[in-house]
């Protein structure tokens, strides 16, 4: 807590917390049942240092906590990469330590935060108001802690996720364009669709029961499962060339991030198994060329009758990610016929 002053002692009566560089009168609820909008504003601040999102809504903490959402500036990969940016303040930090977006504004750049940096994309920048209350989908409790108001742009967030993943002037961090021109965005798919799939649970410890929610786990880039989800491969012959056809199953350019790569490996090999050749071909935004959703692509090498060919499809994290931490997305093994 900061400056070793509890909220106990602050609700039972006035004191005053430094905060970063503005300083807050706090009026407890005990002295006075008047708290200004400010007030409010900040008891949110201090409700999520303490600890009071996470005991009444433990079960949303817990997805939060392991998501890159909760990492966004702590996370090495980041930190690395903006030491190198001389006005980091401006042009990289603001997104990974945001002023809540429902005050900065839906759409609009967001701005750094003073405080609690370490808590990134914390529940506040994606809910909290000016006024200090909650926006989300339709809530079925009551809370004594904060107001809830329902607005619709939570059931179809793309809108709000666009606020960072798809800034026109950050196009290295932009999944939200390529998006809005597929076949996606015309079935009325959002991002939440993949990366918040629905689940039933308490909405907190106050809820009356079990309602339909979404993950806040927002798994991308380090799951398994997302990745051999992302794309198919296919191959077929015509006399001594093969086909390797790639399509994006993604909702979105493939990979999604710039900093990512992906590896095209086709392996030829002879009919005892032992390795004749092999090649690598990359796809990324480095060499300019990711794939489109659906796109599909085609890769032509020379086969031999006898051999058999394998093509696999392989993800990096980083161009410095070591073979052996490569993730296998997807894996054809055929018989040149
Ligand atoms: C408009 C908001 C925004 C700005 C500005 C921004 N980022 Fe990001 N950053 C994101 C989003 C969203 C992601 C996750 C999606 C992606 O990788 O495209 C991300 C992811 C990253 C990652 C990948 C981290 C990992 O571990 O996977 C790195 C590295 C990164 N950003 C560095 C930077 C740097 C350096 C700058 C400044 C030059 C910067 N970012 C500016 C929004 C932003
Ligand atoms: C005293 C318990 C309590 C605390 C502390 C608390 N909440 Fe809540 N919150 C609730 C209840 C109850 C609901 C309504 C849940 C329901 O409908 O089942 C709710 C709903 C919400 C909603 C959805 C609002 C809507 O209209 O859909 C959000 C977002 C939220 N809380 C975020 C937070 C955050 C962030 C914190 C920490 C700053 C926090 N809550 C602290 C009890 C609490
Ligand atoms: C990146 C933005 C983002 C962050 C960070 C975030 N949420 Fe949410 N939250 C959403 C969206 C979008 C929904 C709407 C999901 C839906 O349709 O049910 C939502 C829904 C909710 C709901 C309604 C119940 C549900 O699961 O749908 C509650 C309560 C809630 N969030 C609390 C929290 C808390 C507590 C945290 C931090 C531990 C948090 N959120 C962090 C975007 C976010
Ligand atoms: C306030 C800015 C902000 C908003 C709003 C936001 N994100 Fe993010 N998101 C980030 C940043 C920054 C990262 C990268 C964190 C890192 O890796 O360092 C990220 C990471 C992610 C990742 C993980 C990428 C990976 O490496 O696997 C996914 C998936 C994601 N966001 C989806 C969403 C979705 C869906 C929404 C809307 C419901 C959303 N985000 C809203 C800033 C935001
Ligand atoms: C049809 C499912 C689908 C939809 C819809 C979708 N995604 Fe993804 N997303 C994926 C898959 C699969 C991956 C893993 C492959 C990759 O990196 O692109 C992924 C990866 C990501 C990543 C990690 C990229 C990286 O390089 O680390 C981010 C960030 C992300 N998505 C954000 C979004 C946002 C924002 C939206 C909404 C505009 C969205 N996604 C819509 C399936 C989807």
């Amino acid at each position: 807590m900061r400056n070793g002053v509890t909220l106990r002692q602050c609700l039972l009566g006035t004191c005053m917390l430094l905060s970063g560089l503005s300083i807050f009168v706090f009026v407890g609820n005990f002295v006075s049942s008047v708290e200004s909008d400010e007030n409010k504003y900040e008891d949110m601040f201090l409700g999520f240092e303490e600890g009071k999102c996470k005991s009444c809504h433990p079960a949303i903490w817990r997805e939060w906590e392991k998501s890159m959402h909760a990492q966004a500036w702590v996370d090495k990969i980041y930190q690395d990469a903006a030491k190198l940016i001389p006005d980091r303040e401006k042009s990289c930090d603001p997104c990974h330590a945001p002023e809540p977006i429902l005050v900065t504004g839906i759409g609009k750049m967001p701005k750094l935060r003073n405080d609690q940096r370490n808590s990134g994309v914390s529940c506040l920048v994606c809910h909290l108001d000016k006024d200090g209350a909650m926006h989300g989908p339709q809530a079925s409790a009551e809370t004594n802690f904060h107001v809830n108001v329902t607005n619709s742009i939570y059931n179809d967030p793309t809108k709000l996720c666009a606020t960072c993943h798809g800034q026109p002037k950050v196009p290295e961090h932009d999944q939200v364009s390529s998006f809005l021109e597929s076949r996606f965005a015309e079935e009325k798919k959002s991002c939440a669709t993949c990366h918040m799939p629905i689940v039933n649970r308490l909405q907190s410890t106050a809820s009356y029961e079990s309602i339909k929610g979404r993950k806040h786990t927002w798994r991308g880039s380090r799951s398994v499962a997302q990745l051999k989800n992302a794309a198919s491969l296919n191959i077929e012959f015509a006399g001594k060339k093969v086909s390797v056809v790639i399509k994006n199953r993604a909702g979105h350019l493939l990979p999604g991030g710039t900093l990512r790569v992906i590896v095209l490996e086709v392996t030829h090999l002879a009919p005892d198994g032992t390795q004749l050749k092999k090649k690598q071909v990359l796809i990324s935004e480095k060499t300019e060329n990711r794939l489109l959703p659906d796109e599909k692509r085609t890769y032509t090498f020379d086969v031999d009758v006898g051999q058999t060919l394998k093509a696999q499809l392989k993800y990096q994290l980083t161009p410095e990610t070591p073979e052996s931490e490569w993730v296998l997305m997807e894996e054809v093994i055929e018989l040149v016929p």
